[in-house]
């Protein structure tokens, strides 16, 4: 069991105007802990592992509501400066797209280089921070690969390349929102275990969000299944993937495409049998 909480949320409410795209929800996450945010598209996944480090927009656009807690203090009482380092230094975000996320026109070490210098201003060899990072994450030639530019990785590299600028800066948390999803299959399995491989080694965090059922029992111990807006099952993940108890859950599990099934087709999820 976790020792002590990193994340504590309460009563999370998250509104949009008059859209409720959160409407209540309680989870923590602790040290050394694994846990997937499941749940379909337009879920409230997003919005409330983006509200852990204050990133959704200021009111009148988002009202936030509710208590999050790291470590104990209260984020959304903290000042600007503090605010600046739990970001990127204790809680890191990886997303689905990590071309979007890279600047097109600067090299990749540059960018990893940059983040390193934010949170390290002290540090002497930042290239050799960052190529250490490159190799953490399994790119080959690291020393070649600092002077690349995004365009010539390929998505699966480009998303290693998230991962290191990341965790060069060493958070307590990673948050990995969608980190798959873009990915070929092939792709998609090695990402998962690079993140299992620097969870481990780290002794980090990780928060997961996915839509996709089928890949989180090998990243994560405890699973939260949300359902518009509310969580609506959680537990461990081999507790909950062998013995779903709602419904919502049940179709989802249902929508994990089985390789070896050919007569199995995707059904949609039937959701007047759900209230
Ligand atoms: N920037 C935004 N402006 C207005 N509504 C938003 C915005 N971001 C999210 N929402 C609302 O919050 C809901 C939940 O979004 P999100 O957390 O992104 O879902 P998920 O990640 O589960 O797919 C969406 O259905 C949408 O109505
Ligand atoms: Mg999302």
């Amino acid at each position: 069991m976790a020792a002590e909480n990193l994340i504590e949320v309460k009563g999370l409410k998250i509104n949009f105007g008059k859209t409720e795209a959160v409407k209540g929800v309680d989870f923590c996450v602790g040290e050394d802990d694994s846990v997937a945010i499941v749940g379909e598209s337009g879920s409230g996944k997003s919005v409330s592992a983006m509200s852990l480090a204050r990133l959704l927009p200021p009111p009148p656009i988002c009202q936030v509501s509710g208590s999050v807690k790291y470590k104990g203090e209260d984020v959304y009482g903290m000042s600007a400066a503090r605010l600046r380092k739990l970001r990127g230094g204790e809680i890191a975000y990886i997303f689905q797209e990590p071309s979007t996320s890279l600047n097109p026109v600067f090299t990749v070490g540059s960018q990893i280089a940059e983040a390193v210098r934010l949170h390290f201003p002290e540090e002497k060899n930042v290239r050799k921070r960052v190529v250490k990072a490159l190799e953490e994450v399994g790119i080959r030639n690291p020393e070649q690969r600092y002077d690349s530019y995004p365009h010539e990785l390929s998505g699966g590299m480009q998303q290693r390349v998230m991962i290191a600028m990341a965790l060069s800066c060493a958070p307590k948390l990673l948050v990995a929102d969608e980190p798959t999803t873009a990915l070929d299959v092939t792709i998609q399995k090695q990402i998962i275990e690079l993140l299992c491989r620097v969870r481990e080694s780290r002794g980090m965090s990780i928060l997961l969000i996915t839509h996709n059922f089928g890949i989180i029992s090998q990243l994560c111990r405890r699973v939260i299944v949300m359902f518009r807006g509310e969580i609506v099952e959680r537990g461990l993940c081999s507790e909950v993937l062998k013995n779903p108890q709602h419904p919502y859950t049940k179709a989802l599990m249902d929508c994990i495409p089985r390789l070896n099934d050919k007569s199995r087709k995707l059904r949609p999820i039937d959701y007047d049998k759900l209230k």
